[in-house]
């Protein structure tokens, strides 16, 4: 069958069409990977794939990490904490992020599909992190150019728990916090914004100062412009990049039986 592309927003989102046969073959993988640069998310309709053929087809994109809790490469998200014992930490999805971000080489981008979806909220948005620094004003460009940002989970964890025991924050600063580049100079010469719940401070800076710019630089990513909100419906797939965009889960109810099934794509682009 062909492969129709088409654009949902000037500035993010494609739509991909084409059959299972074709996703299985790989033989779209090239033009699934050029638009999810491109473009920050590709959705898929209609799709009702399988754990397993949502394995295969992440094969011919890239490579599926193993995310832990005896998953091969499909892994449960979900509030509750009976379906997977992370899901304190998933509430961290709620606010604008970049999974893997504290990673040597932050990942390539992460499918999703839904098998259970709540009543209320759990739409998923994504914004441009590409289109958002090419419109930055030249002086903020002049401006962030070589700035660093630390980025860290302690940060991110400060969201869900505000008033931490010290073992908690002792726990947190194990996981080893990264100095990134505020902007990612890509290997193909564009370059995205590293910011969301993990950035922590830009390095030199006052901290009034720096979390002012991030919250500024947060603002202006996540306009209305540079953001898709993908409304679920069962037999959906959704694929976003991690290197170009972030993206956040819609609040929804713990008990709501929200049940998500993601598939990693390990990282290719070291960010030093
Ligand atoms: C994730 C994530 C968003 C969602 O799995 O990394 O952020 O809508 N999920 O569940
Ligand atoms: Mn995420």
């Amino acid at each position: 069958m062909a492969l129709v592309v088409t654009n949902i927003k000037p500035l993010i989102g494609s739509e991909i069409k084409t059959d299972l046969e074709t996703l299985l073959s790989g033989a779209a993988a090239e033009t699934i990977r050029k638009t999810l640069d491109e473009r920050g998310v590709v959705v898929f309709h209609d799709l009702n794939i399988s754990d397993e053929q949502q394995l295969a087809i992440a094969k011919t994109l890239g490579t599926p990490l193993k995310e832990g809790g005896g998953d091969d490469g499909v892994y449960k998200i979900s509030l509750d904490a009976r379906v997977n014992d992370k899901a304190d930490y998933l509430r961290g999805s709620l606010y604008w992020h970049i999974d893997g971000s504290t990673q040597e080489k932050p990942y390539l981008g992460t499918m999703l599909r839904p098998v259970k979806l709540s009543e209320t909220g759990g739409q998923t948005e994504f914004c441009n992190t590409y289109a958002a620094y090419d419109d930055l004003p030249e002086e903020d460009k002049k401006a962030i150019a070589n700035l660093r940002v630390v980025h860290s989970m302690e940060r991110s964890l400060w969201f869900l728990y505000p008033e931490p025991s010290s073992e908690q924050i002792e726990a947190w600063q194990k996981i080893p916090a990264k100095s990134c580049p505020l902007v990612w100079t890509h290997k193909s010469g564009r370059k995205s914004l590293l910011i969301g719940a993990t950035a922590d401070y830009i390095e030199g800076m006052s901290p009034e100062e720096s979390r002012k710019l991030l919250v500024r630089l947060r603002e202006f990513a996540t306009q209305p412009k540079y953001v898709y909100r993908h409304e679920w419906k069962l037999g959906d797939m959704v694929i976003w990049s991690n290197t170009g965009a972030m993206h956040r889960a819609i609040a929804y109810p713990v008990d709501s039986g929200r049940l998500m099934i993601r598939t990693t794509l390990a990282g290719e682009e070291s960010l030093h």
